[in-house]
């Protein structure tokens, strides 16, 4: 799978803070605009299906502080599409009606504000480990010493080791391995948005919440905006500061819920009863939606 290519980067960058204040008000602080506007978006493809319908949701711009939201829903609701449309990858981009804004401006492609992570392992086959990490700087024309040093330091961010595994190709890697370094290559160019789909969605549970534990100081460290999507309540409620819960087909966000950030380590925080009851809230609501969907409501 490809990534969004870094290149259109200066027509998608966030827009600068709102312009200084006039005289009028001269204390007034400057506001950035929102991160990611969503305004009764409906995706409708070629063929007539509708995917999305009226989606609406603001993610404020937090200043010091990274925003994880998560998406849960059934199958088929439309997560991908909408993660695609903050992406703006085609054909889910652009939206058939409705607005869109990344920093206040219209999404016109790819850019490389936005950072994309795949459930399948989206490396490139013939490139190493390092090589593959250090890709978008590659496109970006930053000097090979550059691009060793900082590669490096991010296999070791990511959990793997220089010495060990720089030189390994994907086919030599585990897939938690695999998603580390997927994330790495995104993580590498400093997004202002972190768009993640399912990335844990083939790892096994103990290497699943090793990879939650990682993910959360890693954008502790990015300060970036992260939108996840997953089928696990668990994960959607322990990584994310908010949780959009979607409907079945034509997708709409059924539910938004605050929820506490991850102050534990996964493993001991999702074993906490406090924690479970947010977990059974949320399952109540999944369960109910998809009776009533078999009952074509
Ligand atoms: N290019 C396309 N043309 C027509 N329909 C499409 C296209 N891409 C996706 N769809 C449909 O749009 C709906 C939403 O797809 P999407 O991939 O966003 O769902 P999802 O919530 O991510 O599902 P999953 O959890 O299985 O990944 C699905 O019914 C899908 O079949
Ligand atoms: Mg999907």
């Amino acid at each position: 799978m490809t990534e969004p290519a870094p290149s259109d980067a200066a027509a998608a960058k966030p827009a600068s803070p709102a312009a200084p204040p006039t005289s009028a008000a001269p204390s007034a602080p400057a506001v950035a605009p929102p991160v990611v506007v969503f305004d009764r978006v409906t995706k409708t493809f070629d063929n007539g299906f509708t995917a999305i319908k009226d989606v609406s949701f603001v993610v404020d711009d937090m200043p010091g502080k990274m925003e994880f939201v998560s998406i849960l829903g059934p199958s088929g609701c439309g997560k991908s599409t909408v993660l695609r449309l903050i992406a703006g990858l085609t054909p889910h981009h652009p939206a058939s009606s409705g607005i869109v804004l990344i920093g206040g401006r219209n999404v016109v492609g790819p850019g490389a504000d936005r950072g994309m992570v795949f459930q399948d392992y989206s490396s490139f086959d013939n490139r190493t480990v390092e090589d593959n990490i250090s890709f978008g700087l590659e496109c970006r024309g930053v000097s090979a010493d550059e691009r060793r040093t900082r590669a490096r330091e991010w296999i070791g961010k990511v959990g793997l080791n220089v010495d060990r595994d720089a030189a390994k190709y994907p086919h030599q890697l585990s897939g938690g391995m695999r998603q580390r370094v997927a994330i790495a290559r995104s993580l590498i160019l400093g997004p202002r948005i972190i768009l993640m789909d399912e990335p844990f969605g083939a790892l096994d549970p103990a290497t699943r919440l090793r990879m939650q534990d990682m993910l959360v100081s890693l954008s502790r460290e990015a300060q970036a905006t992260v939108f996840f999507v997953t089928h696990s309540i668990e994960e959607a409620v322990y990584l994310g500061d908010r949780v959009y819960v979607f409907s079945a087909h034509p997708g709409t966000i059924l539910k938004e819920m605050r929820v506490p950030g991850p102050t534990f380590p996964a493993k001991e925080m999702q074993r906490k009863p406090e924690f479970m009851e947010i977990v059974y809230e949320i399952r109540d609501l999944v369960e109910s939606l998809e009776s009533s969907n078999r009952a074509g409501d």
